[in-house]
């Protein structure tokens, strides 16, 4: 159908095409009214939003672990050029290209693993992952690929539990130093065995400290804290001679 239809057509196709993740309004029709987070993830976006710029001017945009869209749709609202959504979920797939549809956006869609966005051509202005990390088990693995990817800016947000600060580091600690151990900012990552929120693909859920400390260590500089979740970085020490971080990892010579 050419989702020109009605309100009636649009919730029709919406109920369809199973539960939704984002909340967005087609039309005023909203896809995920009842979402336990509230109006998700618009409420995260209200914070997050006054960090990017209000016009992107052309920029292209990879938004890993789309979902249905909805950063995608507001990158492009703002003036991105080449917007590329991917997920390896087909429904929300699905979703995201109904919903670019309805609101006549052009934006790609595409089924790719975070685990494979090394293998899409070219680096993006602006790189968006949101919400996937702590659904990994190679988190840290994740995050070396993601990072190939960047040309501007790194968008990231984790789940976080435990502390939420970051506390002051030293380069090293003696062997014997047990105690910072028991410190509850020390960087940490809670290990899930078998669920959370009736959730069994969320595996690993890092506190403050331990998030701050791999983007860093990942050779990214922390450029703003929009809201307790969610980083904005860009690519400072990403490369080690000619070489990224993951590759000198995976040979042994990092
Ligand atoms: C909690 S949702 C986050 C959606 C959106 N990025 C956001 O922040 O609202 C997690 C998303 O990551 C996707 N995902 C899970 N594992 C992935 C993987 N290995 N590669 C790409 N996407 C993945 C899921 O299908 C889902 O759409």
């Amino acid at each position: 159908m050419a989702v020109g239809g009605g309100a009636v057509e649009i919730a029709h196709r919406i109920s369809e095409m199973g539960e939704w993740f984002h909340n967005i309004d087609l039309k005023g029709v909203p896809t995920a009214p009842a979402h336990f987070l509230g109006d998700f993830p618009r409420v995260k976006w209200k914070s997050i939003a006054p960090a990017l710029p209000s016009d992107l001017n052309g920029a292209s945009v990879l938004d890993i672990g789309c979902n249905a869209g909805f950063y995608s749709v507001e990158l492009k609202r703002r003036g991105a050029g080449r917007v590329l959504g991917v997920d390896v979920d087909d429904r929300y797939l699905a979703q995201a290209r109904f919903v670019a549809e309805v609101l006549e956006l052009d934006t790609e869609f595409a089924k790719c693993s975070v685990y494979d966005v090394d293998q899409i051509p070219g680096q993006f202005d602006y790189v968006l992952f949101m919400g996937v990390f702590y659904h990994l088990r190679y988190p840290l693995y994740a995050l070396d690929k993601v990072i190939k990817k960047v040309k501007g800016r790194l968008v990231f947000q984790t789940m976080i539990r435990g502390s939420l600060t970051s506390p002051e580091l030293k380069d090293d600690y003696h062997f014997w130093n047990k105690e910072i151990f028991e410190s509850p900012d020390f960087p940490r990552m809670y290990f899930i065995e078998k669920s959370y929120a009736g959730d069994p693909t969320n595996w690993w859920i890092p506190n403050h400290g331990a998030m701050e400390a791999m983007l860093r260590s990942s050779g990214l500089e922390i450029e703003s804290h929009p809201e307790p979740e969610t980083w904005i970085c860009r690519p400072a020490t990403v490369m080690k001679g000619n070489k990224y971080i993951l590759d000198h990892e995976l040979a042994g010579t990092l």
